[in-house]
């Protein structure tokens, strides 16, 4: 389409597409359901689910956003302008919009944590006890949690309402390899701690036991969150790409990097966690409880543990643009606003969806659905259910609609000759159909 804007080089587009990846799914969450599902099994389960389904998924992603040049609704609406493939864009629009509402307020408990620590030092997190007590009164405060979600929100806003090349490639430019410097610190600090060997089995050593169908999708729908896949977040980022980038190269690119970053966080947490004599299952709060009270005692705990929350929030940041800009696309594309409105306005919108979320450790904490608070009910039905429904979906668009011959040629334009059949092509798509639709079936009906 003319007149739309594109990334400024290639570089800039892998930073930025990495940068949507690499993100609190992998320095926050990753550790964390690593330690609650059982550790090495649950990460083989999740490697293959990357292999099989996230490669496909974000080949698809990148082919449908580069071929149609607009949002995940104008994009589907264009390859199939009779049916309902539109749905699947709408979908994944709302996704975004309720990711970026929840997600935003684990940005803003980094954020704050930079500052505490800044402050304060780790004083008063002796023991992970102590540091859960205070990461309770923390969350559950009336005030600074909304706080520091506005500033989060604020600053995704910021980025985005810049464009494409001024504001979020040139904030990935700087962002992205601020963030792998400071990973590559901390995992020096991690493994030169006397007794982390512990902490690598624990990562490296399956046990199948734990394996369980519903660790299993949890697995696949981490998965799909780590790499932003099943919502449009890379369809639309695909859309600002020019015919001269070679697809399968950038995607193996990214996920590289996103699989890398998330190994070496855990790497980073779990020989420190071990190492300090921790516990690896403490749940959604293993980075703000444990984390200051391992910072509170390490040799240089208080510049490690800056370090760390500023790793968490630049990770957050280039995510949460990359989320921001799905719903901003789609206002700017389908119904013709600035990019300043549709950012300004979504970015106040889903602030104020975050606010139930930021209260559910406090004063809304009584309120819940299906038997979760609303945080956890956002996530839940966000990575484990709508991403890998979006994905499942996208995948069946391809074969049945838009045709894996369709996928190659868009594939093949600006690479090297791919030298796959569309029969071939068309097995592997059947493949991981088969793989998100088993795992997604089994988990449902193992977990009840
Ligand atoms: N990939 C991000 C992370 O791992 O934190 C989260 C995310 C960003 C999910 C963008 C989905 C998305 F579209």
């Amino acid at each position: 389409m003319n007149g739309r804007e594109h990334w400024g080089s290639r570089i800039g587009f892998i930073l930025a597409a990495a940068g949507s990846a690499v993100g609190l799914g992998n320095v926050w969450k990753f550790p964390f359901i690593t330690g609650m599902y059982g550790g090495a099994a649950f990460v083989l389960f999740y490697l293959i689910s990357i292999l099989f389904i996230g490669l496909p998924v974000m080949l698809i992603e990148f082919s449908i956003g580069r071929r149609t040049q607009l949002n995940p609704v104008g994009a589907f609406r264009t390859l199939a302008p009779k049916g309902p493939w539109f749905l699947v864009g709408v979908m994944g629009v709302t996704v975004g919009f309720i990711i970026l509402s929840y997600y935003s307020v684990v940005a803003g408990w980094t954020l704050s944590y930079i500052l505490k620590a800044v402050v304060g030092g780790f004083n008063g997190f002796s023991s992970p006890e102590v540091a859960g007590e205070a990461f309770a009164a923390y969350s559950s405060h009336p005030v600074w949690p909304i706080l520091s979600h506005a500033v989060f929100m604020f600053l995704c806003v910021w980025f985005v309402s810049r464009g494409v090349k001024s504001g979020i490639e040139r904030g990935n430019r700087i962002l992205m390899p601020t963030l792998f410097l400071i990973i590559l610190l901390l995992i020096i600090r991690g493994v030169t701690l006397e007794g982390s060997g512990e902490g690598l089995k624990f990562l490296f050593k399956p046990d199948f036991s734990k394996l369980t169908p519903n660790a299993m999708l949890v697995a696949t729908g981490h998965a799909f969150f780590t790499l932003s896949l099943g919502m449009g977040a890379m369809l639309t980022y695909g859309s600002y790409l020019s015919k001269k980038e070679d697809l399968v190269r950038s995607a193996l690119w990214i996920m590289v990097a996103d699989t890398g970053v998330a190994l070496l966080a855990g790497i980073a947490i779990f020989t420190a966690v071990f190492a300090m004599g921790f516990e690896p299952n403490a749940g959604p709060g293993l980075v703000f409880h444990v984390f200051p009270a391992i910072f509170a005692v390490m040799p240089g705990g208080v510049f490690f543990g800056i370090l760390f929350f500023l790793l968490l929030s630049i990770a957050a940041l280039t995510s949460g643009m990359s989320l921001l800009e799905v719903v901003t696309a789609y206002f700017i594309d389908q119904r013709g606003w600035s990019r300043h409105k549709a950012s300004m306005v979504f970015g106040f919108l889903i602030f104020l969806l975050g606010v139930p979320s930021a209260l559910s450790f406090g004063v809304l904490g009584k309120v819940h659905i299906f038997g979760m608070i609303l945080f956890d009910f956002f996530d839940y039905l966000s990575f484990k259910y709508m991403l890998p429904l979006g994905g499942f979906l996208m995948v069946l668009f391809t074969i049945f609609r838009w045709k894996p011959q369709s996928l190659l040629e868009e594939l093949r334009k600006g690479g090297p000759a791919l030298k796959i059949s569309t029969g071939l092509a068309t097995l592997l798509l059947l493949i991981s159909a088969l793989f998100v639709g088993v795992t997604f079936v089994a988990g449902i009906l193992g977990k009840a």
